[in-house]
C-alpha cells in the first residue's frame, strides 16, 4: 500500500453539551486519522459520539478540546465565511434525511452547489446531467425529489455531495432508510466514485452489511475510538 498524509487527523478530541446536571460528555478524548483514498467505517451503539464527531470534523460544531485537522487545517480557526468556503469546496455531505431541497428537480438539487460556486448555469445543468448519468437516474433529471424513491434520492444526494468533487465526503448513516439491496447498491456507487479519484469517505452507520465495502472500520463507543481494524490488511485486498 502506499503511504499517504493523512487527510483528517484527530486527537484526544472532547465535546460536552449542556452543562451542570444535564450535561452530557459526547466526546471523551476521541483520536481518528483518515487517509486519503480510503472508505472508513464509524461504527458504534446510538449515542457513542458519531454525529458529533463528523460535525467537528465538518467545521459544523467547535470541539471543546483536543487537535482537530482536516486536509492540514484546524476547523475551529476558521471564521463563518471560511467555514462556509471550506464546506462547501471541499466537502461532501450526505445526510440519512438526503436534505434535498424538495422544489427543485433532481438536476437543480445537483446543479446547486455548482451555482453557488459561481459555475454558470449551462455547465452547471451539463455537469449535473453528467454526474446522474454516473449514479443511474439520468431520466430522472426532471423529477421532484418526493416523486423518487428513497434509493433514489440518495443517489441524487451522492451526485450532488460529489458534484465539486471534494476530497473528502461524510456520509451519516446513509443507508439507513434503504432497504438491503439499494443500501449495498449505495455503497457500490460511493465506492466508485471515490476510489480512482483518491477520495476518503468517512461513513458512520449501524449497517454491518456494508463492512465489506471498508477499508478500515473505526469501532466508536462512550465518546472514543477503541479499535481501527484494517480490512485490507486481514483479507489481503488492496483493491
Ligand atoms: N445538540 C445536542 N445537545 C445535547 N446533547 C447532544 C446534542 N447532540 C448530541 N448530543 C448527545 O451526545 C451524545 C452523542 O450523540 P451523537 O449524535 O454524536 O451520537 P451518534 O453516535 O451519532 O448516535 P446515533 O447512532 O443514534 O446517530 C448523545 O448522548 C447525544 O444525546
Ligand atoms: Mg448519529
Amino acid at each position: 500500500m502506499n503511504n499517504h498524509a493523512p487527510l483528517i487527523h484527530c486527537h484526544g478530541v472532547t465535546k460536552r453539551f449542556g452543562s451542570g446536571d444535564a450535561a452530557v460528555l459526547a466526546l471523551r478524548g476521541a483520536d481518528l486519522e483518515v487517509l486519503a483514498g480510503e472508505l472508513l467505517l464509524l461504527v458504534g451503539p446510538s449515542g457513542c459520539g458519531k454525529t458529533t464527531l463528523l460535525s467537528i470534523i465538518g467545521a459544523m460544531l467547535d470541539r471543546d478540546a483536543g487537535d482537530c485537522e482536516v486536509m492540514g487545517r484546524d476547523p475551529r480557526d476558521m471564521n463563518a465565511t471560511e467555514r462556509a468556503e471550506f464546506r462547501s469546496s471541499s466537502l461532501g455531505f450526505v445526510f440519512q434525511s438526503f436534505n434535498l431541497l424538495q422544489t427543485l428537480t433532481a438536476a437543480d438539487n445537483v446543479a446547486v452547489p455548482l451555482l453557488i460556486a459561481g459555475e454558470r448555469r449551462r455547465r452547471a445543468e451539463l455537469r449535473a446531467d453528467e454526474l446522474l448519468d454516473d449514479v443511474g437516474l439520468s431520466g430522472r433529471r426532471d423529477s421532484l425529489p418526493a416523486q423518487l424513491s428513497g434509493g433514489q434520492q440518495q443517489r441524487v444526494a451522492i451526485a450532488r455531495a460529489l458534484a465539486r468533487e471534494p476530497p473528502l465526503i461524510l456520509c451519516d448513516e446513509p443507508t439507513s432508510n434503504l432497504d438491503h439491496e439499494t443500501g449495498l447498491e449505495m455503497f457500490e456507487l460511493l465506492r466508485r466514485a471515490t476510489r480512482p479519484a483518491g477520495r476518503a469517505l468517512v461513513v458512520a452507520t449501524h449497517d454491518t452489511r456494508i463492512f465489506a465495502f471498508a477499508d478500515r472500520i473505526a469501532r466508536m463507543e462512550d465518546g472514543r475510538i477503541l479499535e481501527v481494524v484494517d480490512r485490507n490488511g486481514m483479507t489481503g485486498n488492496g483493491g
